[in-house]
């Protein structure tokens, strides 16, 4: 950690937005007390009493936790927004080209900051992040997220087939590259930054590659990050390049990539089998409405996912996701669970954007609660004007955080405590 990093907050007061750690139900303190420990974590959460002196330490705004973006790509931020979808044209018109400038040291640094800076400016606190196959780049981006004080999960994007060589990675070099990140980077700061193993997919991966990469996640208990079922052309692609696996699913069961250490990206058209073993074996999804709507690749089914009790975040996926705020993330989750025809109510979707990313990416006893014990990570937003002299009610705040894009902006973004970003 660098010495500039902005001191602890020790007092915070304000109007609190808290999630229940396991319902999806935000329970509301119109006027709170947050003790934060010398470690940064929440002493206690209390209501402020009449006699209490500290000021609201951010007038006007709601406090809740950080979000959690359970899937986004760090070497896709200057292409955010490239409308030359679907899927499979898009990666080789717009991502490869771009992910390749990232065997660059110094080209990866420079947007490893602007990186996190656009998650801060958001209020994202932790992050699931697909790099490059670059390790230089993979290591950028961690020193960015120690100095920005994020906290996040990443690692190299393993890939050795169907893409230009420039943005491929052999299986020797490529579980050599993760295992030093490994030994360099997994736990620092007292777990803030972990290194997870990411087949970028099924497609990009040889048979040989998904197997070693599943006995590395296994052998160091490392979380797994990929994409599933995103488009129908990479359905039937990967069909073709796995035909012994039973589903695309099954290809990942079949390398030892599949189970609760597992987040699937996207999982948008998967047939109902699939869904029971991703419930069953307690895998989780990250959800990632935006994207899926730029690419045209279809809408989650989300209702369903959550009755079945699947864990499921939300995931900016930039850049074929448009934004890095999560908030307007849970509002596209929002409409595309009114296509299909099975309603998520918006506490809901802000449960999912806080406590439940926290339950996908972890540490699930740390993250996404503001409660004794819970780190202080925070985010603070400014509520927009509204009339009549009534308190607003708590649908109404919920409402006025999704909905109201243009109003409310971010106004402090904190970790642990400390106020990483602040207007
Ligand atoms: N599938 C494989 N790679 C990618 C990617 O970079 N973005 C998205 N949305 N899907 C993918
Ligand atoms: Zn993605």
């Amino acid at each position: 950690m660098i010495a500039s990093m902005p001191a602890r907050l020790e007092l915070i007061r304000g109007h609190v937005l808290a999630p229940d750690p396991t319902r999806r139900q935000i329970v509301r303190w119109p006027d709170a007390l947050i003790r934060v420990d010398e470690r940064g974590r929440v002493r206690d959460l209390s209501p402020a009493t009449s006699a209490c002196e500290v000021p609201e330490t951010w007038p006007g705004a709601v406090i809740l936790p950080g979000f959690v973006d359970c899937h986004l790509h760090f070497p896709q931020t200057r292409i955010t927004g490239s409308a030359s979808g679907p899927l499979l044209p898009w990666l080789e018109r717009s991502v490869f080209p771009e992910e390749a400038r990232f065997a660059e040291a110094a080209h990866a640094a420079a947007v490893a900051g602007e990186f996190c800076d656009a998650l801060l400016a958001q209020g994202t606190t932790s992050a699931g992040i697909f790099s490059s196959s670059h390790p230089v780049a993979a290591d950028a981006l961690l020193t960015a997220l120690d100095h920005r004080g994020l906290r996040a999960v990443t690692g190299v994007t393993l890939m050795d087939r169907q893409a230009p060589p420039e943005v491929l990675l052999d299986v020797d070099p490529a579980l050599a590259a993760l295992d030093r990140l490994r030994a360099r980077w997994h736990g620092h700061d007292d777990g803030r930054l972990r290194i997870s193993v990411i087949p970028r997919f099924a497609i990009s991966c040889t048979p040989e590659l998904l197997r070693r990469a599943g006995a590395f996640a296994e052998r160091h208990g490392l979380l797994v990050q990929t994409h599933i079922s995103e488009n129908l052309d990479e359905i039937r692609l990967t069909a073709e390049l796995y035909p012994q696996s039973r589903d695309y699913l099954g290809v990942y069961e079949d390398h030892g990539l599949a189970g609760p250490r597992a987040i699937l990206g996207h999982a948008i058209h998967l047939e109902e089998d699939a869904w029971a073993r991703v419930a069953a074996d307690d895998m989780a999804v990250a959800h990632c409405p935006d994207s899926n709507f730029f690419l045209g690749s279809g809408c989650m089914p989300l209702r369903a996912a959550l009755d079945r009790g699947v864990r499921v975040g939300l995931g900016t996926d930039v850049g074929a996701g448009r934004t890095f705020s999560l908030r307007r993330v849970a509002a596209a989750a929002y409409d595309a669970a009114l296509i299909r025809g099975a309603a998520v109510a918006p506490e809901e979707l802000l449960w999912l954007a806080t406590r439940g990313g926290a339950r996908v990416l972890g540490p699930a006893d740390r993250v996404g609660c503001i409660a004794p014990g819970f780190d202080a990570d925070l985010v603070a937003i400014d509520l927009p004007p509204r009339s009549g002299a009534a308190a607003p009610t708590l649908e109404a705040l919920i409402d006025a955080v999704l909905f109201r894009h243009d109003a409310g902006p971010v106004r402090a973004t904190v970790v642990r405590g400390r106020p990483l970003w602040q207007r």
